[in-house]
């Protein structure tokens, strides 16, 4: 039976109910293998759609080749991941990990913070995520085709003091824009560019539609959710089971609240328990209830004996050590999002969609490079800002800063504020206030998570030194 439209509250519905203290299940979790690991980004093909395999696949192995989704990367709060990418496109990527807070050298984005990986070149990644949560991994060059075409994986970090829970489901969302005989078909139409976005055709969760997975019965399972896709703005919503949403772009809630229907856009994350039906056999639906038509995004399948567990003794995970700015001495810097109609597209070695349709304080960006852009702010190491983005266009924009995360605090929508983030929904006409310490030296990108919009124009940077 499909979910029923209910008032939204804009970016998930929240209720005041506070839930009681963590969950105390026996800890067993696996040691995290810290050696370096190869990343491989290489082209294949995949069972995408039914019929035959999509050829010109991009994925990534972890390790060698392997094909389908790209791996999800393990790693641990406060200790250093390395992993060596290394370059088996017939055209130059990095990788850029969303969300993380990591040296501007690892930041992935090329040019500003490494020269371009070539076929058949490496680069080795070596950083110490600080934060605990769900984030992702992917390239920061000819983005809407590589990541069109399947660059796009979840990264966990894992934080020892994390509860334990009956299982864990990693959910990786996104479509492939196919055609009927499976093949992909011109990554964008420019008309649609220019409005929200071109649509992929076929909707995947792990690359394949409408999955099961199973699950202890009576269990508490934690699901972490990815919106990879580089338009489509999830509104989800679960059917036959109850679910606390603990954590939203990777950190925790200090107050989880009940899933009643919440907004994912592209780039954003968002981690719920589900506790599972009764008993075996029983299924809960996750759907994306955006658009239309509801849809099947993934089932879960009750198993076993009844576990007996309860929502209520599911607790806040602990939080992330994200600075909290000093609004008083804060310094206000206005980002406006418009549309523009001054045409500056240049070529670029990650790729040039060839069209300007969008600006940032009415300047669009050219290209790959910097080149004749100045920086939307120069920032001091150290200080409180506040970033009042204006989304002055009829379209929704997940905005996604590099480097650093913000806290949401005001806004002229009824939305969740307080929360830390890296990378807001802007809505419709949206004035909203991003505060921020300056805490990261470097230069970082700011832009839209469309990744049209940030390819025809809705990119910029800003600089903190
Ligand atoms: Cu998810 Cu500029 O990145
Ligand atoms: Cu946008």
């Amino acid at each position: 039976m499909p979910i029923s439209r209910r008032t939204l509250l804009k970016g998930c519905s929240i209720a005041a109910t506070a839930y009681g203290t963590g969950l105390a299940l026996p800890a067993a979790r696996r040691a995290f293998a810290g050696a370096p690991a190869e990343l491989v980004a290489h082209e294949g093909s995949a069972l995408l759609a039914a019929g035959r395999p999509t050829g010109a696949v991009m994925t990534y192995g972890l390790g060698g080749a392997g094909d389908g989704v790209p791996p999800v990367l393990r790693m641990r709060k406060g200790e250093e991941f390395a992993a060596r990418l290394v370059n088996r496109l017939q055209e130059p990527t990095t990788v850029h990990w969303h969300g993380l807070r990591i040296a501007n050298a690892m930041d992935g984005v090329p040019e500003m913070t490494q020269p371009y990986v070539y076929p058949g070149d490496s680069f080795d990644y070596r950083f110490t995520p600080p934060d605990a949560g769900t984030f992702w991994y992917h390239p920061h060059c000819n983005t809407l085709t590589q990541m069109g075409r399947g660059l796009t994986g979840v990264l966990v970090v894992e934080d020892p003091a994390d509860p334990v829970f009956d299982a864990e489901i990693v959910l990786n969302l996104r479509d492939f824009r196919l055609g009927g005989d499976g093949q992909f078909i011109a990554p964008f139409k420019p008309r649609d560019a220019a409005r929200s976005g071109t649509f992929g055709t076929v909707r995947t969760t792990n690359w394949q539609s409408e999955p099961v997975y199973d699950a202890p019965a009576g269990g508490l399972v934690r699901v972490r959710i990815a919106a990879t896709d580089v338009t489509r703005v999830y509104r989800l919503g679960l059917e036959g089971a109850g679910a606390m949403v603990i954590a939203l772009d990777g950190n925790p809630l200090a107050a989880p609240f009940p899933l009643d229907l919440c907004d994912v856009g592209p780039g954003q994350r968002m981690d719920i328990v589900l506790r599972m039906p009764a008993s075996e056999g029983m299924v809960a639906t996750l759907s994306n209830v955006k658009g239309s038509a509801p849809w099947t995004v993934a089932r879960f399948r009750a198993v076993g004996a009844d576990k007996k567990r309860s929502l209520r003794d599911v607790g806040a995970l602990p939080a992330n050590p994200i600075p909290v700015a000093d609004l008083k001495a804060a310094e206000i810097i206005p980002l406006e999002f418009t549309a523009t109609a001054e045409h500056g597209a240049r070529e670029s070695i990650c790729g040039s969609l060839g069209y300007t349709f969008w600006a940032i304080n009415r300047v669009a960006w050219p290209g790959d490079t910097a080149d004749g852009v100045a920086p939307l702010a120069e920032l001091k190491l150290g200080k409180s800002y506040v970033f009042r983005v204006a989304n002055r266009t009829p379209h929704a924009h997940p905005i996604h800063l590099h480097g650093m995360s913000f806290h949401i605090v005001a806004s002229n929508q009824p939305r969740l504020l307080g929360h830390a983030t890296d990378t807001i929904l802007l809505q419709p006409d949206e004035t909203a206030d991003l505060a921020l310490v300056a805490d990261n030296p470097g230069a970082w990108m700011l832009h839209c998570h469309i990744i049209e919009h940030q390819k025809t124009g809705m990119s910029s940077y800003v600089t903190v030194t």
